[in-house]
């Protein structure tokens, strides 16, 4: 099939087969750097570990349950994509200064997640973000040390103005 999609904002056309999932889509693809977009990762492949999230028009999804057809003319931002914008770096860097990045297979799927919170709720309280958070697993921190990355980066963006998550 010619599957058509925009991913981090820049149209793709390719032949895919329907039974290939977005995850191996994305994993085979390479940015304008020739960089293989390898950000997304495969944990589980069942939907249970949150390791290959992304956002498809605009709504988080593991990408290792969509099948092709169900991202044609679809908008995809990848870890690549978030990873890149002043949130994203925001976020990292607070995951990063709270301990909560340790082997760092984990991450990609947790910055999303958290993104994917801080756009409705800029101030979450822990529960909320357990909560967010709990499609994700970890196997090196015990989560504590990522729900902290969160709460600083969203102290930190409060105090910078006009940031948009
Ligand atoms: S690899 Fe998709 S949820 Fe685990
Ligand atoms: S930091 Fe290693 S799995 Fe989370």
């Amino acid at each position: 099939m010619k599957l058509r999609l925009r991913i981090n904002g820049k149209a793709m056309e390719m032949e895919t087969r329907a039974d290939m999932r977005l995850l191996d889509i994305l994993r085979s693809m390479e940015d304008d750097e020739g960089t293989a977009l390898k950000g997304t990762k495969e944990g589980c492949g069942e939907g249970e570990c949150g390791a290959c999230s992304v956002f498809l028009n605009g709504k988080l999804v593991n990408s290792c349950l969509i099948p092709a057809p169900q991202a044609q003319d679809a908008h995809i931002e990848t870890i690549e994509g978030i990873g890149a914008t002043e949130a994203g770096k925001l976020l990292i860097q607070s995951l990063t200064d709270a301990h909560g990045v340790q082997c760092g297979f984990c991450t990609p799927g947790f910055v999303m997640a958290a993104i994917n919170l801080l756009r409705v709720e800029s101030d979450p309280d822990e529960q909320a973000i357990r909560t967010a958070l709990a499609g994700n697993l970890c196997r090196c921190t015990g989560y504590d040390m990522i729900v902290d990355g969160v709460q600083l980066a969203a102290k930190a963006a409060a105090g910078k103005e006009g940031f948009t998550w």
